[in-house]
């Protein structure tokens, strides 16, 4: 039993793909407008997110279906709270909370690992594909956007992938090789939409806060 879920994924979230592309916050951070306090607020959103990813996913890696898209050298945890030392000092984690949008996508993580664990598929896909595509892009553009040298992008950084497009490629394939029927594989890619909907949640309250930050740098020059 097998079914095309890479080709099923990529066909049935392109548009959602479009759309997370032209969110505000996204085309201003490819234009290099990044504004710090907004990008550490989507890390720590991430944070919280890869979390309870990452934990479920250590929890079921003896499962059927997870245990073949079990792959510990994707995990951003670590590289994240890197990144938040860096942005919020030594007591980050004092500091640091989920939006809303964050606590509606980490729960949505914590009750299908409860109820349908083959759907946390679609959540490793859209993040960890979507890391691995845009990495070294996003990399350079958040260095020269926030004038940072070598610290504050851990996050692009997958240390123990050394081929991130043969790493894609081997991915795919076990998607491709997931003991699952088509109506499971199906409801992945409703989750996969689901979860580009979170993420562009997520992108959608920092845009709120970059309007605010670009008022208050206006009306200083005022
Ligand atoms: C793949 C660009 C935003 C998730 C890709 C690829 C490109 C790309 C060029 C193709 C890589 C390849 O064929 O190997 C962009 C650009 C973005 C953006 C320019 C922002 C303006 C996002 C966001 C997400 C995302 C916000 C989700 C949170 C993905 C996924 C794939 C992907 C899951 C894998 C598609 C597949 O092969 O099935 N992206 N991306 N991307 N991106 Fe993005």
């Amino acid at each position: 039993m097998s079914v095309n879920l890479a080709t099923m994924l990529r066909e049935g979230t392109k548009q959602s793909h479009t759309m997370a592309e032209n969110v505000g916050f996204v085309k201003c951070f490819l234009k290099g407008v990044v504004e710090k306090n907004s990008y550490r607020k989507l890390v720590a959103n991430l944070y919280f997110v890869y979390s309870a990813m990452e934990e479920e996913m250590e929890k079921h890696q003896n499962h059927p279906v997870l245990s073949k898209v079990y792959f510990p050298e994707l995990n951003r945890q670590q590289s994240l709270e890197k990144d938040l030392y860096f942005y919020y000092g030594a007591n980050w984690r004092d500091q640091i909370k989920l939006s809303p949008a964050g606590e509606t996508y980490v729960q949505r993580i914590r009750e299908i690992s409860n109820t349908r664990p083959e759907l946390l598929v679609a959540h490793l896909y859209t993040r960890y594909l979507g890391d691995l595509s845009g990495g070294q892009i996003l990399k350079k553009i958040a260095q020269n956007a926030m004038n940072l040298n070598s610290e504050g992008t851990a996050f692009y950084e997958f240390q123990d992938i050394p081929d991130e497009k043969a790493f894609k490629t081997n991915y795919r394939q076990a998607m491709d090789e997931l003991p699952i029927d088509q109506e499971t594989a199906e409801a992945i890619v409703d989750e996969a939409n689901d979860a580009f909907g979170m993420n562009m949640k997520l992108f959608n309250e920092l845009e709120g806060n970059l309007v605010k930050a670009i008022g208050v740098m206006l009306f200083n020059t005022l």
